[in-house]
């Protein structure tokens, strides 16, 4: 049994969605933080790392669940594993490396090995080992009992590979629903076909002194920001906008950092900018052998997609609720905010490209990504630059009284023709998503049962509330 925290708040209590108003409290006690490590991350699906980066038997990734460190493995069999990165004697981290190849993990404290499923298969003490440690355990160790704790739900979707510690979780294809469209335009190649992506090896890392929730949020809608934020790289013309580079006409609109795009926010919290389009803007390149290819792709998708009367999601930004984030469609990379404390989060960044682009389209990306992500990265580091400076200032005793505004939008969403979900066409209007995030965020903090948390994600609330809306729009004009 794990122990309980002190519970002496609600999350409930500190988010008002109906009047667009939040607690600071929820990003910045460590109360609050305490309950989000017992009651939603090891309940929620969490990004783990993709199936390149464990592409041979024996193959590792080291990663996090919360505030849990995982290998991601796979074993002789091809199989996925994600073990809890902790030995079962004094839970010295029986893997120190970011990534490689191993036969087996050995602990580097005593020498407990775990084979790649987590397995305990040698023990010095046990029957065999050093002549003299024989008699440690008499061979009466209970070895199948002791192997690495493993994570009881993967699930490698095209590659994404998740994992979630409770064994009566959703079913992943349930927590994302129809929010896969988006993870498609992720996971899919430039041409469509599916899966067909790989990461670059290395993953960008680095710390914020902020809350985990402001990077989930800014993904999952925020494009209120990119205006301000952003301006100063999109004036010189090296944001990822392309304002000030050519750029075919009728994309030039739906370039800019996301700016102008409609929004989709789902009951289980996840969140999206752009809708169900065929559109993923994609830029003219300077380079007649990158619209080559570009453009070729295209027309395979655009084909495919009809012939197999598949659907293409929006490119996002978007974030799967609690914290993978990802910008899909063309460039794509996926951002994880690891949670550290209250106040500091890990963020960890995935660059993806088609696995069978050539040698200078993974080149032109490594460029681009390299110039926009990351703390040297000419955009990135201006979000960051705000999240840790409005941490410093709403954390004060003062500050703490005073809730965050979040009406954009407020009762001016649309029904959406996708399951569970809401649509703003209202462009800037992101914080439709951050309401939604944040109610299935209280949900789990407070610790409701699977079953209450599937009856509500199911139910039609906010869609009910839209219907009586226009139905009261409706009356009301045929009345004047
Ligand atoms: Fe790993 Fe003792 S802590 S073998
Ligand atoms: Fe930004």
């Amino acid at each position: 049994a794990t122990a309980e925290p002190v519970v002496t708040t609600l999350a409930r209590d500190l988010v008002d969605v109906d009047n667009g108003v939040i607690s600071r409290e929820v990003f910045m006690s460590n109360e609050i933080f305490d309950m989000e490590m017992h009651n939603l991350f090891p309940r929620a699906w969490l990004f783990v790392g993709h199936e390149t980066q464990v592409a041979d038997p024996g193959d590792y990734f080291s990663s996090w669940m919360g505030t849990d460190p995982v290998l991601l493995t796979r074993d002789v069999d091809g199989e996925i594993y994600v073990l809890l990165n902790s030995c079962r004697h004094r839970g010295m981290k029986v893997c120190r490396y970011d990534e490689g190849n191993t036969t087996q993990f050995t602990c580097p404290y005593h020498a407990w090995s775990y084979s790649m499923d987590g397995s305990l298969v040698n023990v010095p003490g046990d029957l065999f080992g050093v002549p003299h440690m024989k008699a440690a355990y008499n061979g009466k160790l209970d070895k199948p009992n002791w192997g690495l704790v493993r994570c009881p739900k993967v699930y490698n979707y095209k590659g994404l590979v998740f994992a979630n510690w409770d064994e009566n979780a959703e079913e992943f294809l349930d927590y994302a629903g129809d929010f896969h469209w988006w993870l498609d335009n992720l996971a899919d190649a430039f041409d469509g076909t599916p899966g067909d992506t790989e990461v670059f090896h290395g993953v960008l890392k680095w710390r914020i002194k902020s809350n985990w929730k402001f990077v989930s949020e800014n993904f999952l809608g925020d494009t209120y920001h990119g205006a301000s934020t952003h301006a100063s790289v999109e004036a010189v013309g090296i944001g990822p906008g392309g304002r000030g580079q050519r750029r075919h006409g009728e994309r030039q609109d739906q370039g800019g950092h996301s700016m102008g795009r409609t929004k989709t926010s789902f009951r289980n919290g996840h969140g999206a900018s752009d809708n169900i389009a065929y559109e993923i803007p994609y830029p003219e390149f300077v380079e007649p052998e990158m619209n080559e290819y570009f453009d070729n792709a295209w027309e395979v998708r655009k084909e495919r997609l009809d012939a197999e009367g598949r659907r293409l999601g929006g490119r996002g930004p978007a974030t799967l609720f609690p914290n993978m984030s990802f910008a899909a469609g063309f460039p794509r990379s996926i951002l994880v905010a690891h949670p550290i404390s209250a106040t500091e989060t890990e963020v960890w960044r995935w660059f993806l490209a088609d696995k069978r682009a050539p040698q200078y389209v993974k080149e032109w990306l490594r460029q681009y990504y390299m110039r926009y992500a990351g703390p040297g990265g000419m955009t990135e580091q201006d979000d960051m630059e705000n999240w840790d400076y409005a941490t410093q200032a709403s954390k004060g005793v003062v500050a703490q009284r005073y809730p965050y505004n979040y009406q954009q939008g407020l009762g001016t969403e649309q029904l959406s023709e996708l399951d569970r979900a809401v649509h703003s066409n209202h462009a800037i209007s992101g914080e439709v998503n951050a309401r939604a995030f944040y109610r299935r965020w209280a949900e789990f903090v407070d610790n409701l049962s699977w079953e209450e948390l599937t009856d509500l994600a199911r139910s039609d609330d906010r869609i009910e509330a839209i219907i009586r809306r226009e139905d009261a729009a409706a009356a009301a004009a045929a009345a004047a």
